[in-house]
């Protein structure tokens, strides 16, 4: 949560900032700021707003030429409520340095007091005024020494990037916890939460890893340990995602593109990775690893929000193929549950962006505890990706739509490759069955393409049903996550109330819902329950419940009963969640624009949640 950007070069800083922010800025939109320095150094040029970037770009008129050092930030509050004010960047007591911060330094009220009773002043409510107080306070001269110092104070965790007023031509930044990568220009460099503010630039970055500190100028990169302030030696990577990955390429927003762009993702995540004679390949698994992943005995997964969603249904994909007793949990509750995991246990840590507090914090209580960690990760050297002992990138590119789309779909994909490159280690599939599943999940990306067919009818209906506050979303087996997910997707981006529930705990309290108001949709591919969701519609019938049904091609019973249909093509049970899904995205997207809604920046959300 917050994005935050800083520059040192030969560019103008504020173009710079501000490109890197709109990249950012899906962390979080409750404000935004930048500090430069003048080329004069008389002082910093600094301006702050409350809300979206697009507020912020219509002060930009009339700022001052030269610049050639800067620090951004996008905010997602914690400390103190969206305002100007709170804005960052923040300065010290004397202006003398500038600061933006990701995280939460925790013992901030007991720093404020020892500063007040100093003689300091603070303007704003929020931790990182503080911070900055606390860092000039130290400041003699070198700002290396005075975060050194500063941090060594503070519990917490954090990612900064400060200027100093007496130091022109060089950008700091720490961090604890919270991502930073650098990006390596020719006579410029760059830091930013992550890699799609570096996209514009640089393909070329450093990942800054806990506890490290890095000094940059337009030529030079300095990493030392945080405490110790001894040299680190970096390795410079190749990113191999583009900007145009990370622009709207001409649709209104930025979910619709990432909705359509499945069928494709589906071939990257899938396809690329089946060979000719049907063999699954993990380019990062090492082979040492196959006997460890023969002998494991629990298989714990680990996720928070979509993500969630997809262990949930990872769990009825392993559960089935892979024949080990499996329990999935969010991230929140494992890391707090003194959960019964240890040698023999496979963790797997499902995220996109790679930097989850919570899914981390349980990646290290994981690591901890010795089991082995597998993170199924999107964002290309994150932290996640880069602490777990192994590691499979689900390659769907930058997803830059807060709510989740193309991003689930690549889990749902990497999980069930995953399953059957297991259950195959193991020996716990036949043959001629992995046979005809690798010939149906080459079919996925067409299917895909099937479903996006009926964006039209969607459309249609959710103009009906767009004024409802009330969603009940029901499904069994494989796609009770299913149906979770759909109901998640629509309370995310349209704020409508939506439920999803098993659909055979309907009998249990939702049924109680239901009268001629109350929209039912129904999640019901032919499966081994297909019947009982049958059942359950003619229950929702009986008493003139609407339901709006997805069914595969072909389902005479379906088609007979609900008042919407949308079909998906025949495919195996275990692969019916990733088709179905994609009608349930577009309903949400639907509803949410036709209730004006924010749809790539819904309130009160950040894309990536990197504080508890
Ligand atoms: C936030 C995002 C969700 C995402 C969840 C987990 O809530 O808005 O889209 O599913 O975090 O994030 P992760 O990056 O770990 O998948």
């Amino acid at each position: 949560m917050c994005g935050i950007v800083g520059y040192v070069g030969e560019r103008e800083a504020v173009p710079v900032l501000i490109k890197g922010l709109e990249h950012l800025e899906y962390r979080g939109y409750d404000s935004a700021g930048i500090a430069c320095l003048s080329h004069d150094r008389s002082k910093f040029f600094m301006i702050k707003e409350k809300g979206k970037l697009a507020e912020l770009k219509a002060q930009l008129n009339g700022v001052p030429p030269q610049m050639r050092l800067g620090i951004g930030h996008t905010r997602w509050a914690t400390h103190g409520e969206p305002s100007k004010i709170n804005a960052h960047p923040h300065l010290g007591r004397d202006s003398r340095i500038a600061l933006v911060h990701n995280g939460i330094v925790e013992n901030y009220a007991e720093l404020k007091s020892e500063l007040e009773r100093k003689g300091h002043r603070f303007k704003s409510k929020t931790d990182t005024e503080v911070a900055a107080h606390l860092i000039e306070y130290y400041y003699r001269g070198d700002l290396c020494e005075a975060l050194r110092k500063a941090v060594r104070r503070m519990k917490g965790f954090f990612a900064f990037v400060a200027i100093s007023h007496d130091e022109p031509n060089r950008l700091f930044a720490c961090k604890r916890s919270n991502p930073l990568v650098i990006g390596v220009g020719h006579n410029e460099h760059f830091v930013a939460s992550d890699v799609s503010a570096l996209l514009p630039y640089t393909k070329r970055v450093i990942y800054l890893d806990d506890d490290e500190l890095v000094e940059l100028t337009p030529d030079s990169v300095r990493v030392t340990q945080l405490q110790k302030g001894t040299k680190i030696q970096k390795k410079v990577s190749e990113i191999n995602w583009n900007v145009e990955q990370a622009q709207k390429g001409g649709f209104p927003h930025f979910m619709l593109k990432e909705i359509y762009e499945q069928p494709r993702v589906l071939s990257e995540t899938i396809l690329e990775r089946i060979d000719d004679k049907g063999n699954i390949h993990f380019e990062l698994l090492p082979k040492s690893t196959v006997k460890k992943l023969q002998k494991i005995k629990k298989i714990h997964i680990v996720s928070c929000g979509t993500a969630y969603h997809a262990g949930l249904v990872a769990n009825y994909m392993m559960g089935k193929y892979v024949r080990l007793p499996i329990e999935a949990t969010v991230s929140s509750e494992f890391r707090y549950e003194d959960p019964i995991v240890g040698p023999g246990d496979l963790v797997v840590l499902i995220t996109q962006s790679g930097e989850t507090a919570d899914t981390l914090a349980a990646l290290r209580l994981a690591k901890e505890k010795k089991a082995l960690t597998l993170a199924i990760v999107n964002v290309v050297g994150s932290t996640i990706a880069r602490e777990a002992d192994l590691v499979i990138y689900t390659q769907a590119g930058p997803e830059i739509g807060v709510a989740s789309t193309k991003a689930y779909i690549a889990q749902l994909g990497t999980l069930a490759l995953f399953t059957f490159y297991l259950a195959r280690l193991r020996k716990t599939i036949a043959s001629q069955e992995y046979r005809e599943l690798i010939g149906e999940f080459r079919k996925l990306p067409k299917s895909a393409e099937q479903v996006l067919k009926q964006v039209d009818d969607i459309d249609r209906c959710a103009r009906k049903h767009f004024h409802r506050k009330n969603f009940l979303y029901l499904g069994r087996g494989y796609n009770y996550p299913t149906a979770l997910e759909g109901a998640l997707k629509l309370k995310e981006i349209s704020y409508a109330h939506a439920h999803g529930y098993a659909a055979g705990e309907m009998k249990h309290g939702p049924i109680a819902l239901i009268d001629e108001e109350q929209l039912v949709i129904c999640i019901a591919p032919q499966s081994k329950t297909y019947d009982k969701m049958i059942s359950n519609i003619e229950e929702i019938k009986a008493r003139n419940g609407l339901v709006m049904a997805i069914g595969t091609y072909g389902s005479k019973a379906l088609s007979k009963l609900a008042d919407y249909l949308f079909l998906i093509p025949n495919t195996p049970e275990i692969f019916s969640p990733i088709l179905s899904v994609i009608t349930l995205q577009v309903f949400a997207y639907k509803i949410a624009v036709l209730n004006h809604r924010d749809v790539d920046q819904p309130r009160n959300l950040a894309k990536s949640v990197t504080v508890e």
